[in-house]
């Protein structure tokens, strides 16, 4: 009897969550990066089609690794894609959709991990027929940058929730995907019901990411700030209304609790909105609070306090790259 080889995974989209998943999944599968190019950092090109990726395990007890991956672009890739993780910012999911288009077979499974809302309507819309599902993580990822090194970061342990977006995923498991996550070292759960998760996601993104970027801070320093104690009642009531008329009935008391712990247990973490104003890119502000006020507008709910926070960060963060 013949074994079959293993399956191998594509990662495309190398920020932060990009990293961490290649970091785990390397380990227990055979992995490969879509890049455009190749990598312009002389210490992360390893020679043909590998590069290193330095990754520091978590809370730094661990020593640093040098991980190394194999990359390619699409053009390069000969054989049709089972499993493709889209990490990419939410802004840029179409555009990393359209670069890999023509590789994708009729039946490769599509995960998006991205941060808020939007990104996955979208996607649905272009491509209804494929086999498309949303992974939401808790897990903590930085990247820090000097100027010859990118590091990535596990920042803190979380739990990734995984499951089902379209039709056509619906009827094929993901329970394999579930596993690898697993056996890397991820504590991951299959969602049947996975909008839900986004949905609670997206509310504690919507009370900690823009109180970040804004005040320039930790995630555990927004709690004592005047401008978090004076907007998080009505903005966590804004937010119980959208979620609840989106059809997961969420208490404004019960999305402010969650906010302040995830605050609390993320405090030293600085949020990806806060790195993205650090490093001078445009912010996911759009896919958080802005699709939460679009979203209230369009059903003639309360909206003003996610429309204030999202014109704020759109004032002080860069347009799109
Ligand atoms: O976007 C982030 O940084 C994270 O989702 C969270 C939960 C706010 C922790 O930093």
């Amino acid at each position: 009897m013949t074994e079959s080889a293993p399956p191998r995974l594509y990662i495309l989209g190398l920020g932060a969550i990009g990293g961490l998943l290649a970091a785990h999944l390397c380990k227990v599968l055979p992995l490969t990066l879509i890049l455009r190019k190749p990598p312009t950092l002389a210490d992360e090109n390893a020679g043909e089609g590998t590069l290193n990726l330095c990754w520091q395990p978590l809370n730094g007890k661990r020593p640093r690794e040098m991980l190394e991956l194999k990359w390619s672009t699409v053009d390069a890739i000969a054989h049709p894609i089972d499993t493709l993780f889209i990490t990419t910012k939410s802004y840029q999911v179409e555009s990393a959709i359209e670069q890999v288009r023509a590789i994708l077979a009729e039946d490769t499974r599509i995960v998006m991990m991205q941060n808020g809302l939007g990104s996955q309507h979208r996607l649905m819309e272009q491509l209804p027929k494929k086999q498309i599902y949303a992974a939401t993580t808790t897990e903590g990822a930085n990247i820090r940058e000097t100027a010859n090194r990118r590091l990535w970061l596990h920042a803190g342990k979380g739990k990734t929730h995984l499951g089902p977006l379209t039709n056509a995923a619906k009827q094929r498991s993901c329970t394999d995907i579930v596993s690898w996550l697993n056996n890397a070292g991820l504590d991951c759960e299959f969602a049947g019901n996975i909008m839900q998760a986004l949905w609670n996601k997206l509310c504690i993104n919507c009370g900690i990411n823009p109180f970040t970027a804004l005040l320039n801070c930790p995630n555990g320093r927004i709690i004592e700030a005047e401008l978090f104690r004076s907007k998080i009642a009505a903005l966590s009531e804004e937010l119980a209304f959208a979620s609840s008329h989106a059809g997961f009935p969420q208490q404004s008391a019960q999305i402010e609790r969650q906010i302040r712990q995830v605050a609390e247990k993320t405090a030293e973490n600085i949020s990806s909105m806060l790195q993205d104003i650090r490093a001078g890119r445009k912010t996911e502000i759009d896919a958080i609070n802005g699709f939460a006020w679009r979203y209230a507008e369009q059903y003639g709910l309360p909206y003003t306090v996610n429309k204030d926070l999202t014109e704020k960060v759109r004032r002080i963060s860069q347009p799109a790259i």
